[in-house]
C-alpha cells in the first residue's frame, strides 16, 4: 500500500497514529540536528521530520533528497510546537521511521511554488511541472466542479447530453476550419466542428427534444486571451420553445453556478438589453456593466466654434469619468497615448475637467468658452470632480474607440471588481451584417438563426433592419454565451441562404441535409451555446483561458511541450495522397 492517507489529512486528531504517505519533496530544510521535508500531493502538504539524534542513518538519507523526488514514507504523526496557520496540516507533524525513494528527479526548471521563477514558455513546455503547482491545479479543480454542477443541472431539467461527431462537415460559424485528410477518400477532406451546430439541429428534428453536450470545438482563428483554436463549449439545444424559455433555463443554470461553486446567489432578473442599446451607450455588443459611464452623443452639440476637428467629424462622443477632475497632466497625457495606440485608433482624445468649484477647464478652451463647455457638462449629466473624455471622428470607429477607453477608466478608478459579477442578456441583434470588401451579406451568428416575424417583410426589401431571435450572455463584459431561435422550415432557409449569396447548388451542396431533414417535420427549437473556458476563467477571477485549460496552445496556436504543430513524414503524407507545395 503506497500510503494510509493523503498529504492535506492529518490533524492534531491523528497524533499518535501511524501512517504511510507518498507524494513529492516540495523543499527539506536542515536545522541542527534535525531535517525537516515538505511533502507534497494534490491535497496539500505534510512536514516531515527526520531527527539525527534518533535516526542518523535515515536523516542522512533524508540530506540527500532534491526537490520533487517521489517518495514513500512510514512515520507516527505527532502534535507540532512550532504550529503553522497557513496549512491545512499546520498543527502536525510526522516523525518519520522509514523512507522509501520511489523515484528520484532531475532539478526542476523553474520552482513549483505558487509564485514560481518560471516564465510562460517554460511553464508551457513543461506544463506537468506547472500543474503540480498550486494556482494551476486550483484551475482544474475548479473547472471539474463547474462541469459537475452544469450536468447535475442540466439533468435536474431534462437534458440528455449526446455526443456528436468530431470528424465532419464544414459548418460556416464565421472562422475557418481546420481540416483533415481522408486516407480512404483521397483529396477529400473532413473539417472539425466548429461547433456541434447542425448536429443538435438535427437531433431536434430527432425528437430529442433537449440536448445539451461538454463538447470541444475548433476554429482556426486569430487568438486571444479569450480564444483558443480549440476550446469547449456548453453547447444545447431545446424543441417547442420561444427565446424566454431558453434565456429563462440558461439564465437558472448561470445562477446555479453562481451558488453551488461561488456561493453567490445572484438574485432577481438577469438585465437585457438590445443591441442597438449596447452600441449607442456602450460602442460594444458586450458592455461592462459594473460600472456606469455611458456614452452621451455630443455630435451636434460641439458644432460652430471654428474648431475644425469637431466641426467636421461624422460623430462626436463623451463620457464622464467620476472624481477624476483632479487627473494630473500626465495622466491626461498618457490617456491620449492609450487612444492612439493603433489597436485603438483615435487620433486625439479631449477633456473638460468639471473642477469641484463648479467651473470648467479644458483641452479646448480656445474654442470653448465658460458657458459652452458649461453648456456640455450639463448634457453629459456630468457632476463636480467629473472628468469629461471626448473623441471624434468616423461613427463606429470612434464607438469602438471610446468603448477601450470606457474600460480603460473603469480599470484605472477601480470599478471592474473581478468579485463583483454584472451579467446581462443582449437580445435582438441584427440578423446580417454588410462586409464591405466582399460586398454581401453575412450571418451576424450563423445562418440558421431566425430572423424576428415582426422583420419578415424586410427579408428582401431592406435586409440590413432585420432583427434576429438572438441573444447573448455577457458577464463583466465577457461574451460567455450565445444562441437563437432556428429557422424549421425549408423554405424560409432558403431564402436565407439566397440572401447571403449562396447559389442553390452551393446551398444544397453543403446544407443539403438540413434542408431535407426539415421537410421531416422539423419542431420549432432553439438553443445556446456557453463558453466554457471563459466561464471558469471568470470564476477563477482570471483574464486569459489559457489558465484553466490543462494543455493550452500558445499565441501563434503551438503545443510546446509536445512540440505540435509539425511536419509529417513523406510516407504519411503519400498515403493520404498530399503533396506540400513550399
Ligand atoms: P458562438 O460562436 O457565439 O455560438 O460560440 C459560443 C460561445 O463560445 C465561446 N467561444 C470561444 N471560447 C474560446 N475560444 C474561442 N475561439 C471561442 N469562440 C467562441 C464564446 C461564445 O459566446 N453554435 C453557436 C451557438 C448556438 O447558436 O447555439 C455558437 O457556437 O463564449
Amino acid at each position: 500500500m503506497y500510503r494510509t492517507h493523503h498529504c492535506g489529512e492529518l490533524r492534531v486528531s491523528d497524533v499518535g497514529k501511524t501512517v504511510t504517505l507518498s507524494g513529492w519533496v516540495q523543499k527539506a530544510r536542515d536545522l541542527g540536528g534535525m531535517t525537516f521535508v515538505d511533502l507534497r500531493d494534490r491535497y496539500g502538504i505534510t512536514q516531515l521530520v527526520f531527527n539525527m539524534e534518533t535516526n542518523e542513518g535515515l536523516c542522512k538519507r533524508a540530506r540527500e533528497l532534491g526537490r520533487e523526488f517521489v517518495i514513500q514514507i512510514v512515520g507516527a504523526v505527532a502534535e507540532r510546537s512550532n504550529k503553522n496557520n497557513k496549512i491545512e496540516t499546520g498543527d502536525i507533524e510526522i516523525l518519520v521511521d522509514e523512507l522509501n525513494v520511489l523515484n528520484a528527479a532531475k532539478l526542476p526548471p523553474f520552482t513549483i511554488e505558487d509564485d514560481t521563477d518560471g516564465g510562460d514558455e517554460l511553464r508551457m513546455k513543461y506544463r506537468y511541472l506547472d500543474i503540480r503547482r498550486r494556482p494551476v491545479r486550483n484551475n482544474l479543480v475548479l473547472r471539474h466542479k463547474l462541469a459537475f454542477e452544469v450536468r447535475r443541472y442540466m439533468d435536474t431539467q431534462g437534458f440528455i447530453e449526446v455526443e456528436t461527431p468530431v470528424l465532419i462537415k464544414s459548418t460556416p460559424e464565421g472562422a475557418r476550419d481546420f481540416i483533415v485528410p481522408s486516407r480512404m477518400n483521397q483529396g477529400q477532406f473532413y473539417a472539425l466542428p466548429q461547433s456541434p451546430q447542425v448536429f443538435k439541429q438535427l437531433l431536434m428534428v430527432g425528437g430529442m427534444d433537449r440536448y445539451f453536450q461538454i463538447v470541444k470545438c475548433f476554429r482556426d482563428e486569430d487568438l486571444r486571451a479569450d480564444r483558443q483554436p480549440e476550446f469547449t463549449q456548453i453547447d444545447c439545444e431545446m424543441s417547442f420553445v420561444e427565446q424566454e424559455d431558453i434565456i429563462n433555463t440558461f439564465e437558472g443554470l448561470t445562477k446555479h453556478l453562481f451558488k453551488e461553486v461561488r456561493k453567490i446567489e445572484l438574485g432577481g432578473d438577469f438585465p437585457r438589453m438590445s443591441y442597438a442599446d449596447a452600441i449607442t451607450y456602450y460602442g460594444s455588443d458586450k458592455p461592462d456593466i459594473r460600472f456606469d459611464m455611458r456614452f452621451v452623443e455630443l455630435t451636434n452639440d460641439v458644432k460652430g466654434n471654428n474648431f475644425s476637428v469637431l466641426d467636421n467629424a461624422e460623430y462626436v462622443v463623451g463620457i464622464a469619468a467620476p472624481e477624476s477632475s483632479e487627473y494630473t497632466r500626465k495622466q491626461l497625457d498618457q490617456l491620449t497615448e492609450f487612444v492612439k495606440k493603433p489597436q485603438i485608433g483615435a487620433t486625439g482624445l479631449i477633456y473638460i475637467k468639471v473642477n469641484t468649484d463648479g467651473t470648467c477647464k479644458s483641452s479646448v478652451d480656445k474654442y470653448y468658452t465658460p458657458d459652452d463647455l458649461a453648456r456640455i457638462a450639463k448634457k453629459m449629466n456630468a457632476k463636480s470632480g467629473d472628468l469629461i473624455l471626448i473623441l471624434a471622428g468616423n461613427k463606429a470607429k470612434t464607438q469602438s474607440a471610446m468603448c477601450e477607453l470606457r474600460l480603460e477608466m473603469g480599470s484605472q478608478l477601480g470599478l471592474r471588481d473581478k468579485n463583483i459579477f454584472a451579467p446581462l442578456w443582449v437580445v435582438d441583434f441584427p440578423l446580417l451584417e454588410w462586409d464591405e470588401d466582399s460586398k454581401r451579406f453575412f450571418a451576424m451568428h450563423h445562418p440558421f438563426t431566425s430572423p424576428k416575424i415582426e422583420d419578415f417583410e424586410l427579408l428582401k426589401s431592406d435586409p440590413a433592419n432585420v432583427r434576429a431571435n438572438a441573444y447573448d450572455l455577457v458577464i463583466n463584459g465577457v461574451e460567455i454565451g450565445g444562441g437563437s431561435i432556428r429557422i424549421h422550415n425549408d423554405e424560409l432557409q432558403q431564402q436565407m441562404f439566397d440572401v447571403l449569396g449562396f447559389t442553390r447548388e452551393e446551398a444544397e451542396s453543403q446544407f443539403g441535409f438540413l434542408m431535407n431533414a426539415f421537410k421531416y417535420g422539423a419542431p420549432p427549437h432553439g438553443g445556446v451555446a456557453f463558453g466554457f473556458d471563459r466561464l471558469v476563467s471568470m470564476f477563477a477571477g482570471l483574464d486569459s483561458i489559457r489558465d484553466v485549460i490543462a494543455f493550452p496552445k500558445n499565441n501563434a496556436g503551438k503545443d510546446v511541450m509536445i512540440d505540435s504543430p509539425s511536419f509529417i513524414d513523406k510516407k504519411q503524407l503519400d498515403e493520404l495522397g498530399i503533396g506540400i507545395v513550399k
